[in-house]
């Protein structure tokens, strides 16, 4: 089983869209740690009451929490996945080092890499036809913030772990999604 994990990547930078891209053509199995957070919102269970100032505020949802909610859709998929294609996680060091120890290290981690412009630019279209309630211009700031200060050590230590591709998530959605298969094809 392979896991793929287009983790490093700002809000806005095209996890999202290239993922549904990626499932289309490979049939992973697609876990997307915002969603899984936004779905047990849904729930309003007691985890949610915890999650849901953060997420509102654009800060990181603390790492134990993010890490249940994600075993538990990873061992539900478990019997018929033809490997994970894990959105948005790692965020930081230490997700990635309690993700390497109680499940396994990924087989190819993903960098979407964007600018700061384009992406508040596709979050604050998104954010006139959608119902995300972070996707507003105070809260892309945080995520924007949240995200350059925890990408660099992230990248830095997958590079010495794992497979680390980096693609240049500027382009249109298909120019993007060319070479991620090559990065994906590369490696399996
Ligand atoms: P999450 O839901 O993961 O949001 P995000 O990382 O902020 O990113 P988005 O999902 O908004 O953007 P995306 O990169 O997927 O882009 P998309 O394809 O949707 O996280 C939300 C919150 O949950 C976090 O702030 C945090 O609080 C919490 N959280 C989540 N994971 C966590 C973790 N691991 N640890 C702790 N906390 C966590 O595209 C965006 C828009 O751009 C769309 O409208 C799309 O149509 C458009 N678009 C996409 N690609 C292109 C393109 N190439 N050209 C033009 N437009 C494009
Ligand atoms: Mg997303």
């Amino acid at each position: 089983m392979t896991d793929v994990s287009p983790s490093q990547g700002g809000p806005g930078s095209g996890k999202g869209t290239q993922c549904e891209k990626l499932v289309e053509k490979y049939g992973f199995t697609h876990l997307s740690t915002g969603e899984l957070l936004r779905q047990e919102l849904a729930l309003e269970s007691e985890r949610s009451k915890l999650i849901r100032d953060i997420m509102e505020r654009g800060d990181l949802v603390p790492s134990g929490v993010v890490l249940e909610l994600l075993k538990e859709a990873m061992v539900a998929s478990l019997a018929n996945t033809k490997g994970f294609l894990i959105e948005g996680y790692p965020r930081e060091v230490k997700q990635g080092q309690e993700f390497g120890r109680r499940i396994r290290d990924p087989h190819l981690v993903v960098c979407m890499d964007c600018s700061a412009d384009t992406m508040t630019n596709r979050l604050l279209q998104r954010n006139q036809s959608s119902q995300r309630g972070e996707d507003t211009a105070k809260t892309i700031a945080k995520r924007l913030e949240a995200y350059h200060r925890a990408s660099i050590p992230v990248i830095a230590y997958y590079e010495t772990k794992t497979q680390l591709q980096k693609v240049n998530a500027e382009g249109t959605p298909d120019q993007v999604f060319l070479q991620l298969c090559r990065a994906i094809e590369s490696v399996f």
